[in-house]
């Protein structure tokens, strides 16, 4: 018993094809239970491993005559720049065994896998012979010619991965006798030429993914007969006609992108009917006709992307039924009509843009409700009032630009007040009405500008109040330090106490008096010569010794550190009172 017999026994779905799929990157979403599976299949896959290592001396030694001649016929073909294919040698022996991206089954050469090897050169029509192929692996590289006719031979072949390269020519249309075919991807490379309607006769294909190519002509109708369609990638072709309604028909696909073409006509409402469907791309063609109402139904859609269309009439506002939603791009369409309320509903969306259209009316305040948008784009309308605050604190004005009658989304908008103006003579019309808006604009720029500059020599003004303040401090402190006492009698036969600044005189600072012989002012203060005492969080004590020789202790306290003035000045008041024969007067 081989390995291969029992890996296909207990679980049929899981073909190494199957894996491949899981494994090549980019294969989407996975579910729960085909993750679960999956493993299983690693598992089995161990197993088979194990299974073929005790085979592989009978299987690898045989290599059939034809599988070898196709190989060798292939690497004749191919550009090896980098030599990855030296072991590809003439001792046919080791085909099997040792020969690079190479795997074989009961001397059958079951898949070739070469990417990222610098392969130049052109794939071999000869690659018709390798009966067993299922997976064909050569993706970015820099192989040149067409896609071989030949592919169409190989009944078993699941998987051709061949994006990234610089393939020219047209699919050829043999592809579709690959009944088993699951995966064809040829994006990125220089096809030209029609999708072969016969590619539909895969009727197992999972992904077809042909976009950054030049291919032209319309969508098949055929390809609504491949049922298992999952993802289905046109992008960035030339592509043209309209979007088949029986593509409606493709209930498994989660992926339709279809962006960057010539597609014209209307959106079909069939494809309301794709209900597992979660990315919608349409951008970047000539898409006419409303917003289906039917789309609406589809609530795993999780990005829509309609940009850069002709589409026209009104956002439905059923379209709050897309309850999955996190992208919807509208932009530079011909939408018309109000930003629906209900869009405030779909709570999970994160971007959101409607530039470049005509609707008009206020932006919803429903809209404050979406938590977690992130990116947001209403500019170029004919949207009018007042940007909701929460919006326009949340995005910066490129957001709401031309919207000649929205305000309040930045400074040089501000929302007129409330105040009726001068006004023109109703008769004059809409256009009047608008030229009216712009001079109100302009003359509140002006008196803003004008109360800004009021504010501005205030600020001047008092600016140089400090510093006039602050030099005359510093020289105070100077003269200060400059004539402090040596001697420590530690007297306090007074306290003065100013809160802020020693020039009581002026606003701010205030000296308080405790009960005591002498009365002194802040100036005389100023002219005293000080040693610092002590400092505490509440301020610094100074001994000073006044110009008539008394001393007095001073204390300044910091701002903001005591209470309410009045309650300090009766604590200290009242403390100053205390007479007591161990404490100096
Ligand atoms: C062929 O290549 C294999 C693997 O690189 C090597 O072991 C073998 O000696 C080569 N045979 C010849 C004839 O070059
Ligand atoms: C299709 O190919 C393009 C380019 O190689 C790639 O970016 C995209 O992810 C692919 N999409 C699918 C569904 O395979
Ligand atoms: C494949 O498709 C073509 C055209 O769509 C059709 O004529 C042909 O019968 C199909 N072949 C098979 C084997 O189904
Ligand atoms: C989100 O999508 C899942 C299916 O993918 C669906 O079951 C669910 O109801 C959707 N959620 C909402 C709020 O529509
Ligand atoms: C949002 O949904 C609630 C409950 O379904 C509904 O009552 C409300 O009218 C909706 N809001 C808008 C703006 O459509
Ligand atoms: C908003 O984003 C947070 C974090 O990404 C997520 O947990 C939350 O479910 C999102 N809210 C909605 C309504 O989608
Ligand atoms: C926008 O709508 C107005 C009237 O609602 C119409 O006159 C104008 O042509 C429209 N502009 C575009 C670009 O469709
Ligand atoms: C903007 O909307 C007003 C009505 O609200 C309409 O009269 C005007 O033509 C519109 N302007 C444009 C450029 O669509
Ligand atoms: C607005 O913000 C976006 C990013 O959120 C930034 O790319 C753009 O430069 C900003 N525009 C202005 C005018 O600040």
């Amino acid at each position: 018993m081989d390995g291969r017999i029992q890996l296909r026994i207990p679980f049929p779905n899981c073909s190494t094809e199957f894996l491949h799929r899981h494994l090549e990157g980019n294969a989407g979403r996975k579910e729960k239970w085909k993750r679960a599976h999956l493993q299983l299949c690693v598992l089995l896959l161990l197993f088979f491993t194990f299974g073929l290592a005790s085979a592989k001396k009978w299987d690898g030694v045989v290599v059939t005559q034809a599988d070898f001649q196709a190989l060798k016929a292939l690497k004749h073909e191919f550009v090896d720049f980098r030599g990855v294919l030296n072991s590809w040698n003439d001792s046919g022996a080791g085909a099997c065994t040792g020969w690079a991206g190479i795997k074989c089954v009961n001397g059958q050469v079951i898949a070739i896998q070469l990417p990222w090897k610098g392969l130049g050169g052109r794939i071999s029509e000869k690659i018709g012979q390798l009966q067993a192929l299922r997976r064909l692996s050569l993706h970015d590289n820099v192989l040149l010619g067409p896609v071989p006719t030949s592919l169409g031979f190989l009944p078993h072949l699941r998987g051709v991965y061949l994006f990234n390269n610089r393939l020219a020519g047209s699919i050829p249309p043999s592809i579709g006798n690959c009944l088993l075919l699951q995966t064809l991807d040829l994006s990125n490379n220089q096809l030209t030429g029609i999708i072969p309607p016969s590619l539909a006769n895969s009727t197992r294909l999972h992904r077809l993914n042909l976009s950054f190519n030049g291919i032209s002509g319309s969508i098949p109708m055929s390809l609504s007969r491949a049922p298992s369609l999952v993802f289905l990638a046109l992008q960035h072709n030339n592509i043209s006609g309209s979007i088949p309604a029986s593509l409606s028909n493709l209930t498994m696909l989660e992926e339709l992108n279809l962006s960057h073409n010539q597609i014209a006509g209307r959106i079909p409402d069939e494809l309301g009917s794709l209900a597992r469907l979660n990315s919608l791309d349409l951008s970047n063609n000539a898409i006419s006709g409303s917003f289906p109402e039917s789309l609406s139904k589809l609530s795993s859609l999780v990005t829509v992307n309609l940009k850069n269309n002709n589409l026209e009439s009104q956002i439905p506002e059923s379209i709050e039924k897309l309850g999955n939603l996190s992208v919807l791009d509208l932009s530079n369409n011909k939408f018309k009509g109000q930003i629906p309320d209900s869009i405030g509903n779909i709570t999970s969306i994160t971007s959101l843009h409607l530039s470049e259209n005509n609707l008009t009316g206020e932006i919803p305040i429903s809209l404050v409700n979406l938590q977690n948008l992130s990116s947001f784009d209403v500019s170029y309308n004919n949207l009018s009032g007042i940007v909701p605050s929460v919006l326009a604190r949340k995005f910066n004005s490129s957001s709401f630009v031309g919207n000649i009658q929205l305000c309040g989304y930045s400074s040089s908008t501000p929302c007129p007040s409330p105040e009726p103006e001068t006004r023109p003579s109703p008769s004059q019309g809409a256009p009047k009405h608008s030229r009216r808006r712009k001079l109100s604009t302009k003359d509140i720029i002006l008196i803003a500008a004008g109360a800004l500059l009021v504010v501005l020599l205030i600020l001047c003004c008092v600016l140089i109040c400090c510093l006039i303040r602050k030099k005359a401090a510093s020289k105070a402190k100077n003269r200060k330090s400059g004539g402090g006492l040596v001697t420590d009698r530690s007297a306090k036969p007074a306290a003065a106490v100013g809160r802020e600044d020693e020039s009581g005189a002026e606003i701010g600072g205030k000296l308080v008096h405790f009960d005591g012989p002498f009365v002194f002012t802040a100036d005389d203060l100023l002219s005293a010569t000080a040693e610092i005492m002590g400092k505490s969080t509440y301020g610094t004590a100074y001994k000073a010794t006044l110009e008539d020789n008394n001393q007095v202790a001073v204390k300044r306290l910091r701002e903001k550190i005591t209470k309410a003035q009045k309650e300090f000045e009766i604590e200290v008041a009242q403390l100053g009172k205390i007479r007591h024969p161990n404490i100096l007067a």
